[in-house]
This record gives structure tokens, sequence and C-alpha cells, in this order.
């Protein structure tokens, strides 16, 4: 999306709208009567009092210093495990899927003496508090369960996602100063055996400083340990039996830090709080996702990237449900496996992705009815826009029209949900994610920074501060988009966060995605900037310049490069080999170009910016727009008959 396309994406409002079903009003964690009057910011007390505090907290916000919950003190595992031990130490808290038909649970009880045990390794091995512990680990338990370890003794986590290759895990071990890493001897890729440890060893070598690193034991293989490295297990078991105090941290003190792609080459760091974050993830999952104790939660993500963060690991432990981790991914090993998941395990609450949900379309519906689907209750989705007849789709025969729908607009930067349906309170409407939470307010802007009317593309802006809100935007360091040269005046706002989305808002308040507006692009829900592949691709010898676009394969995003070539007529197919290892060891196998078009010329306005928007009509076959500003127009016509011929 850009920003000339903003303007001529108005729509009216979602056609349809969906009551909420009667059975679920009834029983909603909240309901409209309990929303009527959310006054800003003070009823934020009431996510505060989902958690347990040891200290509490002089203001629930203090506009000065933009911190919330000051003068407040709490552990998150005091409120994720301790206080829950009283009540449901029985209760399973994790239920692990493996890709190899493996299934692991932890109680209450057994998750608490785990974290325990792994918080006395960490103490053992000089880990305290404010020092920065990385996890490059795939969906395993032992990834919460250190999550967890590190918050008990106030050392931030920074997990990478597990996809990252050694240059960008390096990278990020390196901005946070990290000197400590728990990683896996490999993993698997739907069903393959992958080993990881020369990656591991490579990123090493490239840290700054002496690493430690722990191993956890995914394939069981062999391997030698280094002088500093430890396998997770023996650590462990030394470890088994000792209790940890959970240390009191400040509210306003550092729980993570997460990465995402910005607008620079470089990833974007973003630091989340103890009590502001923590009280958020659980409002929203209590509020928007109805998380109850006694639920079985499946929330797809990889805990790699934020909503595994959220919506796996902290909100739903804060609220004392059981939850439903799977490493292989919905559509491994079978077409069954989503279905055959809820049914085993009598899923009440089904979060995933339009990705994930468009791939169930194409399997078919015969899939999901030949399960039993009953215990479903909600249905979730997150990470992208959602087509109205996907949305349909997934209500009806996911859900078979009794469940509803949040489709939950959020970002990394915010820490959990701005804009959704409260699902006992709101009509749904497919297609539209819905309104701003009570207690939040959002506003979509034109190039002047002043509202837009319903119904009028622009700039989605949240313009007032909430409890998951990063430190950086408190801080100031609020662009998410552009710079702040580039980004429209917010003079219109006291206090105005710009999210780098376009949208829209009908006369119902719904909000619309448009998509990023930024050089940020969404593949399958995951951001990448377009500079951070730009500049590996731009690393490979024979490369001029790249710019590179997202395609929609049929409903899922993926990436299209185009290469202008050093030499005239470089061999386009070794060319373009080397740009996908280029990238996959700058970034990960993730953002590998799905496809390479070497061209001359990239097409270029007269100041020599180059015209994405051009390239991603080109990816996507549709007719290019309006070429007549470039400095030269021919190369459309010869990109376009380079990919598809005269
Ligand atoms: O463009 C929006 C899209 O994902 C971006 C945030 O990406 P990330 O920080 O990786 O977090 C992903 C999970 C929260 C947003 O700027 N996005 C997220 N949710 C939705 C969405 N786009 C449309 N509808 C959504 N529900």
């Amino acid at each position: 999306m850009r920003d000339d396309d903003l303007a001529l994406n108005t729509r009216g409002p979602a056609d349809e709208r969906i009551e909420p079903p009667a059975s679920f009003v009834e029983q909603a964690n909240v309901s409209g009567a309990d929303v009527a009057e959310f006054e800003h910011p003070e009823d934020w007390d009431r996510a505060a009092a989902l958690l347990e505090w040891t200290t509490p907290y002089d203001a629930v916000f203090d506009e000065e210093t933009m911190e919330w919950f000051p003068g407040g003190g709490l552990n998150a595992t005091g409120s994720c495990l301790d206080r829950h031990l009283d009540r449901r130490k029985n209760q399973r808290a994790l239920v692990w899927e493996g890709q190899r038909g493996e299934t692991r649970t932890y109680t209450y009880l057994e998750l608490y003496r785990e974290v325990n045990a792994v918080a006395a390794a960490l103490r053992s091995l000089g880990v305290g508090e404010d020092d920065v512990v990385t996890l490059h680990l795939p969906v395993v338990p032992e990834l919460p369960v250190v999550m967890l370890a590190c918050a008990r003794i106030g050392a931030p986590h920074a997990v990478v996602f597990a996809g990252y290759s050694a240059d960008a895990l390096a990278e990020r071990m390196n901005t946070a100063g990290s000197a400590v890493l728990f990683t896996c001897d490999g993993y698997y890729r739907r069903g393959d055996a992958v080993s990881s440890l020369t990656r591991t060893e490579t990123a090493c070598v490239d840290v700054e400083g002496d690493v430690t690193t722990v191993v956890v034991d995914r394939l069981g293989s062999d391997y030698t340990l280094g002088d500093e490295d430890y396998q997770y297990g023996a650590l462990r078991d030394a470890h088994a039996g000792e209790t940890v105090d959970p240390v009191e941290r400040a509210a306003t003190d550092d729980l993570f830090y997460s990465y995402t792609s910005g607008t620079t080459g470089a990833p974007k760091r973003v630091t989340h709080t103890t009590g502001g974050y923590l009280a958020y993830a659980a409002w929203t999952s209590h509020a928007v996702l109805d998380v109850k104790p006694r639920d079985t939660y499946w929330c797809t993500a990889d805990i790699g990237w934020i909503t595994g963060h959220s919506y796996v690991v902290y909100g739903p432990l804060a609220l004392g449900t059981t939850v439903l981790l799977q490493e292989g991914g919905t559509d491994f090993p079978s077409r069954r496996t989503p279905w055959e998941l809820i049914e085993r395990h009598a899923v009440d609450v089904f979060y995933t992705s339009p990705t994930a949900i468009r791939t169930f379309m194409k399997w078919g519906p015969e899939y999901p009815e030949r399960y039993d689907r009953s215990s479903l209750r909600l249905l979730g989705t997150v990470g992208e826009p959602i087509s109205p007849q996907a949305w349909q789709w997934f209500y009806e025969h996911v859900g078979g029209g009794d469940c509803p729908v949040v489709d939950t607009w959020w970002q990394t930067e915010t820490g959990g949900h701005l804009l959704a349906t409260l699902p006992g309170v709101h009509d749904m409407k497919p297609g539209a994610a819905g309104m701003a939470l009570p207690g939040v307010s959002a506003a979509v802007v034109g190039e002047d920074g002043t509202p837009v009317g319903p119904g009028r593309g622009g700039y989605l802006v949240i313009d007032t501060p909430w409890p998951g809100m990063a430190r950086e935007l408190s801080t100031g360091e609020r662009w998410a988009g552009r710079t702040e040269e580039e980004a429209p005046p917010l003079s219109a706002f006291e206090w105005a966060y710009p999210t780098g989305d376009g949208a829209f808002v009908d006369e119902d308040g719904y909000v619309t995605i448009l998509g990023r507006v930024d050089d940020v692009l969404n593949v399958s829900g995951h951001r990448l900037g377009t500079m951070e592949i730009e500049s590996a691709i731009a690393s490979v010898d024979g490369v001029a310049e790249a710019a590179v676009v997202d395609v929609d394969h049929g409903g899922s995003r993926g990436l299209f490069a185009y290469v202008s070539p050093t030499d005239n007529s470089p061999d386009a197919d070794s060319l373009a080999a080397a740009i996908g290892a280029a990238v996959e060891n700058a970034i990960g196998r993730f953002a590998r170009p799905d496809e390479v078009v070497v061209t001359a010329e990239l097409p270029k306005t007269s100041s020599g910016k180059i015209v994405r928007r051009l390239l991603t009509d080109i990816a996507n076959g549709e007719e290019p727009g309006d070429t007549s500003a470039l400095r030269n127009p021919e190369v459309v016509g010869e990109i376009e008959s380079s990919i598809f011929g005269d």
C-alpha cells in the first residue's frame, strides 16, 4: 500500500452485521454494562486487578512520565504461576504436541517446579537482574519455561524467532548486549530433523564477548559441548527441587525485548514492561479472547513473535488457563491435524491467522466437519487483514455459526489488542477488525494529520496511551512507520502514535485495515523491512540495486525481488540462487524471495526514488498504475515482458 493509493481506498461500511450468539453473551467475561463507562486512564485499574501485586502502585498512569502503574511492584511469575498453586496446582498449565506425535503436559505445580529449577540454574550461571538472556528455540515447552525462569529472577528475555539465521541472531544478541543463549541441537521441519548446532556456533563467533550457551536436546543428537556450554536437561536436573523467590520488579521495569522490522535495515528492538504489559496481556485475553481458567486454549502463533508472548504465554497463564502448544504448525503433519487436536483436547478458544484460515479453506470444509468441534466457544484471528469470505468460512465451517469470531488488530509495539470487537458485547462485521477497545482511542488521519470522515482511507493513529504500550512509545521514539519528518503532522492530538497502517473507519466506529503504508511488508503475518532484505540482496556480487515487494499468492503473501545487475548479461539463475542464499544467511529461510526478476533498470521518479507501487502491481499481475511521473517509463513494459513474455 502506498500513500497515493490510500485516498482511493474508500469503501462503505462492511455490508454485514452479525450479532454475537445469545449463549455466548450470557457467559462472556465482559458484558456491555461492564464497559459502558470506561474512564481513561483510571479504569485501567481493572486490568491491573487481574494480576498479583506485591507493592501497590501509587497511580494508574503518570501523564508526565507516561508510565503505567508507577510505584507498583510485582513479579510476572507470581501472577502466572505462584498464585495458581492454591486452587489449580493439579490443573494442566501446558499441553505440548510435538511433531513426532509426542505429548508432554505440565500441571501448574509441575510448571512451577520446572521454572524454579531453571531459575536456580540461571543464577548458577551468574545471570542476575537486568542481564539479558537470548532464546533461540522452536515451540518446545522449554521455551516458555525459560521465559518464565528469566522473569522470575528479573532477567529480561529476548526471544529470537527460531527461523532467524546465525547472522540475524548475532546481530540481535549484540544489540541487547546478551551473553547467555538458550538454543537447541536442532528442530524438526515438517518431520525432518535439521541440526542447528553449526548455526549457533557461527552466531557465537560474531557475538562480542563470551557467550554461555545452554543446549536443549530436541533431536537427541551427539554433540560435544564447549567449556562455556551446558546441556539443558543436565543443568535443570542439577537444580531440581530448588526454589527461587520471585524477584520484585517495578511495574516499569523491563520484562522482555522483542524484535520486529522497522523501516531501516536494522532490526527494531521493542521493550515491554512488567506491570503495564502484563496487565494488558491479561486484560485483553480476558475481555477479547474470553479466556477462562477451565478452558483449553489454543493460539497457533509461534512463541518467537509477539503474539506467542502475549497470547500463548503471559496472558493465558496469568488467567490460569490450560494452554495447548503445537510444534508442527497447523498444516503439519496432515490436513486433519488442527481438527484432531481441537477434538482430542476439547479446545474452547482457537486463535489463529488469516494465512492458516485460507489454507483450511483450500483444503475444504470436509476436514473440520468430520471432527467434533462442539467444545469451541470463540474463534480469533490476527496478523493480517482477513477477507469477508475467509471470515465467513471460519465462522460457519469451524465455528458452526455459533462462536463469535474476533478479528484482533495490534502490533509488536502495542503489546496486546487495540482494535477488536468485544465478543459478548458488539456485533461483528466480517472484514472489519472492530473498534478501538474500551479505554483506547483510534483515529484515521489524512496527509495534513487531521481526522478524515467515515469511509475515507488514511493513516491509522492511536491517540491515547494504553498499558501495553512499549517503552519506546512512552519515551518519544514512537514513529513506527516513517521518520518524524515524513509522517503526517499530528499536532491535532495531544499525544498520538502513528501505527504505520492505512485504514478507514465506518459510521459505527469499525476500523478496516488496508495494509502497511511504510516500507514494511507483512508476509504471512511476519513483518519484514524492505531495507533489511534489500541490503542482504545488495551484498551479492553482481547486484547493483534491488527492490522487494509483497505479492498475493491467491490469498497468502510472498516476496518478489527485482534486481538490476552490474553486468549486462548476468546468468539469471545463478544470480537468483546467490540472492536466495544471501537472504537466508542474513535473515533466515522464511525471508527468501519466492521470485527474483533481473531487470536492466528499476522504475524511478525524477528524483531517483524507486517506485515500488508499480513493481507491486506487476508482481501481482495487475495493470501497472500511472507511469507518467517516471524518469524511465519504458522499463515498466520491459519488466512485464521479461516476466510474462510479449
Ligand atoms: O499491518 C498490521 C498487521 O500486522 C502488523 C503488526 O505486525 P507485528 O508487529 O508483527 O504483529 C503481528 C501480530 C500482532 C500491523 O501493523 N496486522 C496485525 N493484526 C491485524 C493486522 N492487519 C489487519 N488485521 C489484523 N487483525
